[in-house]
């Protein structure tokens, strides 16, 4: 299995600085190579022992540029087309907004978009996106933690799943007149997944608000699952005991399931699943178990047969 390192989760700023100075170390090595070449047998330091061989570094993750992510997406409550949707969504009115949090809370809630950023400073998440389509990015989120939300309405002992909804609002929505799925677009998560560390709720990208094609004013973003797990532009959230139903599972259950963690060793009918391209590349690379987030998250999936599709 490819060990992905933590460390690779870098915010930008130190992400360009550790390129300029691993950039700068490719120099003084190449230059104590040159030096070496100009010494002679008798002159020549004994060899140093060799060093214990260590791990191959992983590549690290550059991020997916901005125009890319601001305009190749999937969101059918306004086109099925990747490209057409910016500019359906460019309208979309994202102010006033409010997010009910409710069902299973001893303290529910409906918050203002702009008091929940107030009480939740986002803070900048580099993650990779994995469609089941097969394509990839690597997004700068901002966003907070949703265990933080969670926390403050105070799940109920009996709380096992939170359920997402986004707006349902066919004027401003064209897609949400017919179409493939049922509206409003919902999504679910355990109450564990829902709580652990990596799971973002969106607000911005690349340090900018987060557009209407991405989701906004807020977004769901849980990189270590199938990227329709990610609900967009939520104005509910529910703590429930049943597992809640969800779009794409009710849509094509044949196809999609609840979990949709990322598995290369599990393909969908339709898409293979081994490997990925990552949008701006040509060519494929291989698609990594918990999409790289495996030592975070693989702990919550003990006992459960993950060869079994979604
Ligand atoms: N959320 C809603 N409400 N509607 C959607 O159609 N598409 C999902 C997910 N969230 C979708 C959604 C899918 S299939 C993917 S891959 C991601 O959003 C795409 O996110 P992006 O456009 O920001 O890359």
């Amino acid at each position: 299995m490819i060990k992905i390192n933590p460390s690779e989760i870098t915010p930008e700023k130190l992400f360009f600085s550790r390129r300029t100075f691993l950039a700068g170390l490719g120099t003084v090595v190449a230059g104590a190579v040159l030096l070496n070449g100009c010494g002679t047998e008798e002159t020549a330091p004994p060899p140093a022992p060799a060093p214990p061989a260590a791990a191959p570094e992983p590549p690290p993750l550059e991020p997916t540029s901005y125009d890319a992510i601001i305009s190749y997406n999937n969101f059918y409550e306004f086109s099925l087309s990747k490209e057409g949707v910016a500019a359906l969504a460019q309208d979309f009115k994202t102010s006033p907004w409010s997010v009910e949090v409710g069902g299973l809370v001893k303290r529910p809630q409906t918050f203002a978009i702009e008091d929940l950023l107030k009480q939740f400073p986002p803070e900048e998440k580099i993650y990779r996106h994995r469609c089941v389509e097969g394509w990839s990015m690597v997004i700068p989120w901002d966003g907070f933690p949703l265990s933080r939300l969670l926390k403050a309405v105070e799940p109920q002992s009996n709380a096992r799943y939170v359920r997402f909804v986004t707006l349902l609002d066919p004027e401003q929505m064209p897609g949400q007149n017919g179409g493939v799925l049922d509206w409003p677009y919902q999504e679910g998560l355990r109450l564990d997944e829902a709580m652990h560390d990596l799971t973002l709720m969106a607000t911005g990208i690349y340090g900018k608000p987060i557009l209407p094609q991405n989701g906004a004013p807020l977004r769901l973003v849980v990189p270590w699952k199938y990227g329709f797990k990610s609900i967009k532009s939520i104005v509910k959230i529910e703590l429930t005991e049943e597992m809640p139903p969800t779009t794409w599972a009710l849509a094509a259950p044949h196809e999609y399931g609840f979990y949709a963690n990322v598995n290369p060793g599990v393909d969908h009918p339709r898409w293979s699943q081994s490997t990925e391209r990552r949008i701006g590349d040509l060519s494929r690379q291989p698609t990594l178990p918990f999409n790289g987030y495996a030592e975070e998250v693989a702990y919550l999936y003990e006992g459960m047969d993950l060869t079994r599709f979604f």
